[in-house]
């Protein structure tokens, strides 16, 4: 006899028990778990095990299938992040803080479809209708032939939606706000997140329209409810930034039709979001030339060129233990680079605190910063100021080695492009003015490639320029 589904499911992380208990094996939360209506329990037992498999026909790889246009949204960077605009009849989640700004996007989104012919509802469970026109009147998109609703039983908006013309793109906001007649718990809860999530996620695969799921995110970033959410939709996006700063990154966790290493780079304005094509340029504008402690990273964001500002600052210690602050990347790799710097060239932090900063509250996820950060560190400890016009890039490998780094050429360029004169970078693949032809197709630098084959070279450079006494200035950026 087939084993009872399980009934008692997490309220945090959507585990699935067979019995109830206090505590949620799978995430630890107390009290969390709740028992769930069992799914598929209309149908009597006796009926299911009479009922025979229809035949399905299999198709072979090669068969064509009917190209699913994508609609292109018109917001340029939400359309890349997407992979090249919007999958009809796939389901978009985007999850992001409170007040980041995932109902102006969607707003503008829905504006700009609407303007260009298609049919737009947009569907908020959290707002009045009276509050999304002021959001569009504040926008200047009132005149958008956008229809609103607000409203958050899913039945009822399923049976507006197949109502007269297929829509384009539908926009729920927010998942965490619907509810449906089939489950009887209570909104927000994991399983009606889950039911209702389902409910759309049937309808934008029958309707052949793209549904986009706004996701509220937990204080440690996860979107809220279930997990499995997550996994049934086409493509989940993450809406990220601070309060501290204007400017706002859409990135691409999963995506079943495109990339998921491309971002999407915004400003919030007072006119809504604004896109910003050349995201080095905002995130260099307020460089502090003359301070050592700081080194220009030349990073990769997808098929994007990024380049921004690593701030590090070593000071003498006053605690037993060292203290290393990081933000905007990841602590083990400081710990590493910290390592290979004691280890491998003799630079002694065990006795000073670390604090790392990517400036403008950009967080970078790639190992090719390992270079940068390298570079800021012994900046800061030794009162170098390294020269203004040069970026940095490379892995830094556990022997102390400089390891080359995919898309140096596209790298380069951008430097280039800034009004950087030299960069410090990896020999290798990556051909420079240096190595050009060394291995792979020749290519011509764009501007002087200084090369360093290990860790210890750039030590030996940046003693090289000789201590300067930071200039007599208490604030940095806050
Ligand atoms: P919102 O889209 O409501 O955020 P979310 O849906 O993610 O919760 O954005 C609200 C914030 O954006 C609010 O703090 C005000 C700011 N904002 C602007 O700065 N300019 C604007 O034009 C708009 C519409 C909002
Ligand atoms: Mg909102």
């Amino acid at each position: 006899m087939a084993k009872r589904p399980a009934s008692f499911i997490c309220q945090t992380c959507g585990a699935a028990h067979t019995r109830w208990q206090g505590r949620c094996d799978s995430c630890g939360a107390w009290n969390s778990i709740v028992q769930e209506e069992e799914a598929g329990g209309s149908v009597p037992p006796s009926q299911r095990a009479n009922r025979r498999g229809r035949l399905i026909a299999l198709e072979s790889l090669s068969g064509t299938s009917e190209d699913a246009p994508r609609v292109s949204v018109g917001i340029g960077e939400l359309d890349r992040v997407a992979g090249g605009g919007l999958v009809p009849g796939s389901v978009l989640l985007i999850g992001g803080d409170p007040g980041i700004g995932k109902s102006t996007l969607l707003i503008q989104a829905s504006a700009a479809l609407a303007k260009a012919g298609h049919r737009i509802i947009y569907v908020s469970g959290e707002e009045a209708v009276a509050q999304v026109r002021l959001r569009a009147e504040r926008l200047g998109l009132a005149d958008a032939a956008v229809e609103l609703a607000a409203e958050t039983n899913v039945e009822d908006i399923v049976a507006t939606l197949s109502e007269g013309r297929r829509p384009a793109m539908v926009v729920i906001d927010s998942i965490q706000t619907m509810w449906t007649d089939t489950v009887e718990s209570a909104p927000g809860t994991v399983t009606q997140v889950r039911s209702s999530a389902q409910i759309l996620i049937r309808y934008a695969k029958r309707a052949g329209a793209a549904v986009i799921l706004v996701g509220h995110v937990t204080k440690d970033g996860q979107i809220a409810g279930p997990r499995v959410v997550e996994h049934m939709v086409d493509a989940v996006l993450s809406f990220e930034g601070d309060g501290a700063h204007q400017f706002r990154i859409l990135r691409a966790q999963k995506n079943r039709f495109g990339p998921t290493d491309e971002i999407g780079v915004f400003e919030m304005t007072g006119l809504g979001l604004r896109e910003v094509a050349n995201p080095s340029e905002l995130f260099l504008s307020n460089r502090d030339r003359g301070a050592p402690g700081t080194a220009v990273y030349a990073g990769m964001e997808g098929t994007r060129p990024v380049l921004v500002e690593i701030q590090a600052l070593v000071v003498p210690t006053s605690l037993g233990t060292p203290r290393r602050a990081v933000v905007g990347w990841d602590p083990s790799r400081l710990s590493m680079v910290l390592a290979v710097l004691e280890a491998r060239c003799g630079v002694k932090l065990g006795a000073h605190d670390v604090h790392l900063n990517v400036a403008g509250g950009f967080r970078i996820t790639e190992p090719a910063a390992d270079l940068a950060v390298a570079a800021a560190l012994i900046s800061s400890l030794s009162g170098a100021v390294l020269p203004a016009d040069a970026v940095y890039f490379g892995e830094v490998s556990l022997t102390g080695a400089v390891r080359p780094v995919p898309h140096s050429p596209a790298r380069l360029k951008e430097a280039a492009k800034l009004g950087f004169a030299r960069a410090v970078a990896p020999e290798g693949k990556p051909a420079g003015r240096d190595s050009a032809g060394a291995r792979g197709e020749p290519q011509e630098s764009p501007l002087l490639v200084e090369t360093v084959a290990s860790l210890g070279d750039i030590v030996a450079g940046i003693a090289a320029l000789g201590p300067k006494r930071p200039r007599a200035r208490d604030t940095e950026e806050g």
